[in-house]
């Protein structure tokens, strides 16, 4: 089949957070069975790593949505990429999402709702005229809108909506209607609206032929209250329809401590010798003290989702147990100037860098013990899945991919109640285990030995993809 990949991120050339990892990822996994094609807009940097991206068709604009170029390349590697060529939405400084100063594009609405429309008329065969995919497979909230510009005309391709993160909606006010080129009639419950306002993500879920998310456990979630951050009542039906389906996240083969180039030194499960020469490298270059107590490492997006708020209650403890914290990261200020007060509070023993470095995030997961992960609600996470490939053991919320992806007390360690007591609880467990050798080496061998393959998510995603096809098909 010809599969259509849209999203807003691909870590070959920018990527924010994991959805970046899975759309470079998954679309190479899923080529051994599909003909997939990647649709992305062209940002700055994109521009500059390309160069020059031959033309391959014009896309009309409708209403304040421009009409621009459609873009075809292909990677190293052979995959097809499509970029969408707006200069005037895309070739900015800054990142898909925020300006340099961190504040949403104010015309985020135009922009991704262009990304939305092209997504449809390539499925119409209006983008490229010598290929049109059997389906399209969107990726939050930035392309929500491309089932529903489908609907609108009549044109049912089947189509995917994965949800990678729900708290992430894309609503913008019912003004923007007319200049994004929605009818008015699909302002509605059964259309795009959302308490009172249009919704890009709730778009997505109603208009897609079926919705998925990143692990089997947060598609249960996402049907409560607790979760559903407001759509739960239409995920709820999406799942009693047979329409909703949770699919783990895989993490590719560049994941592998024998290899890796970034970092100090190679290890595998019967090299600690290795290991703890990243360890000496992580904290040279943390600035912290020699030390042969544990290693806590902190590799995160700095938002209130990923839970750095007990961390940092927890840091006390940790520091007066012996241990160390390192952490990188990049987010919301306040959270940058508090954990920078705390590396200034505990010299020597936890170090801080603010900022978003590959390099530096897999010498962590190599270097250090434990990966500290309290996040309030986990979608699937990709982190504690490098950390466990790496030797480093996840302390984590039981929620999301985490509950799906760590064994308590075999590969890392979980905890139930959102709450300092709780994460604590797990910390001392894991100070404990750090104490007994014998059982740190044995947690390590297990979570370095742990599947993590794209290949299976890639085949349960094939099956999604049959099946929609065969329902739309017939309906
Ligand atoms: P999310 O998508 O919610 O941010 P994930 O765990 O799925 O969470 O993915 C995060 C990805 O971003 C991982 O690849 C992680 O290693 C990476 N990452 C997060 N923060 C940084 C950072 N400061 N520097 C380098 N990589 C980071
Ligand atoms: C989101 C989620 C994260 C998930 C990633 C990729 O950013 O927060 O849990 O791993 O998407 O699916």
């Amino acid at each position: 089949r010809r599969i259509l990949f849209v999203t807003s991120e691909i870590a070959d050339y920018v990527k924010i957070g994991g959805l970046g990892d899975v759309s470079a990822a998954l679309p190479r996994a899923l080529r051994k069975q599909h003909h997939v094609r990647v649709l992305i807009p062209g940002y700055r940097e994109l521009l500059v790593s390309l160069g020059n991206v031959p033309v391959v068709g014009r896309l009309d604009g409708l209403s304040s949505l421009p009409a621009c170029n459609l873009g075809r390349i292909e990677t190293r590697d052979g995959l097809t990429l499509y970029v969408l060529l707006c200069p005037e939405l895309y070739d900015r400084e800054g990142s898909p999402y925020v300006d340099v100063n961190g504040a949403d594009w104010a015309d985020n609405d135009i922009r991704f709702a262009r990304l939305g429309l092209a997504a449809a008329d390539i499925a119409c065969g209006l983008g490229d005229p010598t290929w049109a995919p059997d389906l399209i497979h969107l990726n939050d909230w930035p392309s929500g809108l491309a089932p529903a510009y489908l609907a609108w005309r009549g044109r049912p391709t089947p189509s995917i909506m994965t949800i990678h993160n729900l708290a992430y909606q894309g609503v913008f006010g019912r003004d923007r209607l007319g200049a994004l080129g929605i009818p008015d009639a699909a302002f509605q419950m059964h259309g795009v609206e959302f308490c009172g306002d249009l919704s890009f993500l709730k778009a997505g879920i109603f208009y897609a032929s079926h919705v998925t998310t990143v692990s089997s456990t947060y598609a249960e979630e996402i049907t409560t209250p607790e979760f559903g951050c407001g759509l739960d009542g239409l995920l709820r039906t999406r799942a009693r329809e047979g329409r909703l389906t949770g699919i783990l996240n895989g993490i590719d083969e560049s994941w592998d401590p024998r290899t890796d180039p970034h970092l100090a030194s190679p290890f595998d499960a019967n090299d600690w010798k290795g290991k703890s020469v990243n360890a000496e490298e992580v904290r040279n270059a943390f600035g912290l003290a020699v030390s042969r107590g544990p290693l806590f490492a902190v590799v995160s997006r700095l938002v209130h989702q990923k839970g750095l708020d007990l961390t940092i209650q927890a840091t006390q403890t940790i520091v007066r147990q012996g241990g160390q914290i390192v952490v990188t990261g990049r987010g919301e200020g306040r959270l940058e100037a508090e954990l920078q007060n705390l590396a200034a509070r505990y010299p020597g023993q936890v170090g801080v860098k603010i900022g978003f470095d590959e390099g530096i995030a897999r010498r962590m997961f190599a270097g250090s013990d434990f990966l500290l992960m309290p996040s309030r609600f986990e979608p699937c996470g990709l982190s504690q899945m490098y950390a466990q490939r790496f030797g480093s053991l996840p302390v984590a919320h039981r929620t999301g991919g985490l509950a799906d992806t760590i064994e308590d007390g075999i590969t890392g360690f979980l905890f139930k109640d959102l709450s300092l007591a709780g994460f604590l609880n797990a910390v001392y467990r894991s100070i404990d285990a750090f104490g007994s050798r014998r059982q740190l080496k044995a947690m390590r061998r297990s979570a370095m030995a742990r599947s993590f393959e794209w290949q299976q998510s890639a085949s349960d995603y094939a099956a999604v993809y049959d099946c929609v096809v065969r329902s739309v098909g017939v309906r």
